[in-house]
């Protein structure tokens, strides 16, 4: 049976759509409520905001994770993990190097540093904080990973276009790659934040939004847990075929560097746009039903998601629907 496709008009909130009256209300209705969710104001100068809540001092040990890399991601990394009570055991070419041991001073008492093939042996959890360049590569030097969970944090691989500004030039991401060459490694990768986040999560006010993926959902939690640990708040992004995404994504995001334009934007992921509470998306736009279902992660929220009562009460009375075209 031939699917009558949705027609959907945003800027005018005009629908056409074979589905009953209520629920092209509540589609219109959450789309509206979505729109009218911008970015919070710019009213304040940085060092004017709210500073960050002093994060509650560890009492129980959270986990041990292996930072492959000293540079610079793993040196905001590693201290803002070791004060959430991670154990982190850096894997450098050269643990003695007083830059690593002056690294490992700052990242919490029981933090250390040793070759990176016996970091990775030592943790559950291995971050990849080596340059995008060599990482797929790297993750063949550290010895059997075979069920850790494997975290990459690279951009995809780009190029200068003719009019300047960046191209992607492979269609997948590091991260499937690294997953396809080594297929018992739990790959995650997630698109980190500017690393300040990590210093102070609520630096610009709102929590930085970080999309994990990885193919198995118990990996992605196990993630998603460690970030919300440190203060950016996670969203289940799936398999790990959409860190292409997240290449796009991020080379997107550097073009008002390229502009060279002093502000940046602040883009807003809104996590409850609740067409859920009103029908059934997978049925009714034939999206397709992910067979992971029975094993999706628990996310976790800094507050509750508000119920699908809450969510009818607050939507603005739609008046008549409109007309169907
Ligand atoms: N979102 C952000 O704000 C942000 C910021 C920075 C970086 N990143 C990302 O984080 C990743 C790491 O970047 P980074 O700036 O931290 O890099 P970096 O400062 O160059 O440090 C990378 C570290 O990896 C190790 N390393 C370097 N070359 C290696 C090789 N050929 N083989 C094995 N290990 C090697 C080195 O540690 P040892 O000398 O101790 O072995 C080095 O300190 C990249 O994917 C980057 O895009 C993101």
């Amino acid at each position: 049976m031939m699917r009558r496709r949705p027609l959907i008009t945003l800027q005018r909130h005009t629908f056409h759509m074979p589905q009953p009256t209520r629920a092209r209300q509540i589609i219109a209705a959450a789309l509206l409520v979505a729109s009218a969710c911008g970015s919070p104001p710019a009213d304040k100068a940085p060092a004017e905001q709210t500073p960050a809540a002093t994060p509650p001092a560890p009492t129980v040990e959270k986990g041990v994770v292996a930072i492959i890399g000293t540079g610079t991601l793993a040196g905001a990394l590693g201290p803002a993990l070791g004060a959430q009570g991670y154990r982190v055991i850096y894997g450098s070419r050269d643990p003695n190097r007083e830059t690593v041991r002056a690294l490992v001073q700052r990242s919490g008492p029981k933090a250390s540093a040793v070759t990176q093939p016996e970091a990775a042996a030592q943790a559950p959890v291995v971050v990849l904080a080596v340059p995008g360049e060599v990482v797929v590569d790297v993750a063949g030097t550290l010895g059997d990973l075979s069920g850790k969970v494997v975290i990459d944090v690279s951009g995809g691989e780009k190029k200068v276009a003719a009019d300047g500004y960046q191209e992607l030039t492979s269609d997948s991401a590091r991260a499937e790659l690294i997953q396809a060459r080594h297929p018992t490694i739990r790959v995650v990768r997630i698109n980190l934040p500017n690393i300040v986040y990590f210093m102070d999560p609520l630096l610009t006010k709102t929590r930085a939004t970080v999309f994990v993926a990885g193919n198995d959902p118990k990996a992605r939690e196990t993630v998603a847990n460690m970030l919300f640990d440190l203060g950016v708040d996670p969203w289940d992004s799936g398999p790990v075929r959409f860190a292409r995404l997240f290449d796009a994504f991020n080379t997107l995001a550097n073009i008002p560097g390229q502009q060279r334009r002093p502000e940046g934007y602040q883009v807003v992921m809104m996590p409850t746009v609740p067409f859920s509470c009103f029908f059934d998306m997978v049925q009714f736009f034939g999206f397709g039903e992910p067979t992971e279902l029975k094993q999706l992660p628990k996310f976790p929220r800094r507050e509750p998601a508000p119920t699908c009562e809450e969510w009818m009460r607050r939507l603005p009375p739609m008046g008549a629907p409109p007309q169907a075209l």
